[in-house]
């Protein structure tokens, strides 16, 4: 078998994916359509040329407007049922989703709409295709601590539908300090926490994320390296990187794939593992990410089984469940 197929094959866990980063070309088109809205581009042709990032600030204000599309409960549903179609069509077998309320409830959108219809179409998901799923809200760390709390609150009507909270949107000059009260506050209320640290930000926001706000898991942290104290304690205390490397690249944070530095990551013993990040705009959902980074940095078979393993280790599933996934993963590494 070719290692190519290795990967499509290999069964998989993504915990780094924002939903209204699946919202792909075709279907902002027909959303567009159907809630009329209109839109700066001509054709599918159009959007995908204007995908063309400097940096991750370029990257979010496209991502920002492309969500306007977005208005219905069904509109959400049609959003992440597309998502995890292809997801399964990966070997994704189980999935932790972001979503951003507040590029939502800002347009007047209610939390309601959002939520009912994302939730309805991960238990559609699971029933129909097997595939298990987390959600897990992200505040804009653009916006302000009062607006972060506004959202929590909004949230709790749906406590038992969301996993954990995160952090994402434009990194630099909104360190993860910023958000502790909210939270400590959402701590109290039995939710997880992950925060984006270390994508274009310095090691100090990684270190931030883990002493100032208690995350289990950073979001990108590749900026790590700049740190080896750092370093020494993710790897002592296993805390999970979820590395995105097609989006790393597009968005400048490394030049080429040949330059990533998950190898050197895997290398030092840190556990980090592939995700997607915003499929529709980066080129690539999860087994196209695999390819990439295997073809440019020559990942063994081990490597890319212990990448596989990391993402059920780091994923917030029960630990029966986990053993489940990882016993699978090596039935498929004898067989193959
Ligand atoms: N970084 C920060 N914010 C984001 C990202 C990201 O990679 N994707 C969607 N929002
Ligand atoms: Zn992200």
């Amino acid at each position: 078998m070719m290692d190519k197929d290795f990967i499509s094959g290999l069964p998989k866990a993504e915990l780094h994916l924002h939903i209204e980063g699946s919202l792909e070309p075709e279907l902002l088109f027909k959303l567009a359509e159907r809630n009329q809205v209109s839109l700066p581009y001509a054709n599918v042709e159009a959007v995908r040329a204007a995908y063309d990032f400097s940096n991750l600030q370029s990257f979010l204000d496209i991502y920002y407007a492309g969500a306007s599309v977005l208005q219905t409960e069904q509109d959400f549903y049609d959003l992440t049922w597309a998502y995890l179609e292809r997801a399964h069509q990966d070997n994704i077998r189980h999935t932790e989703i972001f979503f951003d309320p507040q590029t939502h409830t800002d347009r007047g959108i209610a939390f309601e709409v959002v939520i009912r219809g994302i939730h309805q179409a991960l238990a559609d998901a699971e029933q129909q295709l097997g595939l298990t799923s987390r959600l897990i809200l992200c505040f804009l760390r653009h916006l302000s601590e009062e607006a972060a709390f506004a959202t929590l609150q909004a949230a709790l009507p749906f406590r038992s539908w969301i996993v954990g909270i995160g952090l994402d949107s434009s990194e630099v000059g909104n360190p993860p300090e910023k958000f502790k009260r909210v939270f400590a506050k959402a701590e109290t209320k039995g939710f997880r926490k992950v925060a984006h640290a270390g994508e274009e930000g310095s090691a100090d926001y990684i270190w931030g994320a883990l002493d100032g706000l208690g995350v289990e898991r950073i979001d990108h942290g590749v900026q790590c390296v700049q740190d080896p104290e750092l370093v020494q304690l993710l790897a002592a205390r296993q805390i999970p990187l979820t590395v995105c490397p097609l989006s790393n690249t597009k968005l400048c944070v490394f030049d080429r794939m040949e330059d990533h530095n998950l190898k050197q990551l895997l290398d030092a013993g840190l556990r980090v593992m592939i995700n997607s990040d915003d499929p529709a705009y980066f080129g690539g959902y999860l087994n196209a990410n695999f390819h990439a980074v295997w073809q440019a940095l020559k990942l063994s078979r081990e490597e890319l089984l212990q990448l596989a393993k990391n993402s059920f280790l780091s994923s917030f599933l029960s630990e029966p469940a986990k053993l489940k996934h990882l016993h699978e993963i090596e039935q498929y590494a004898r067989q193959v």
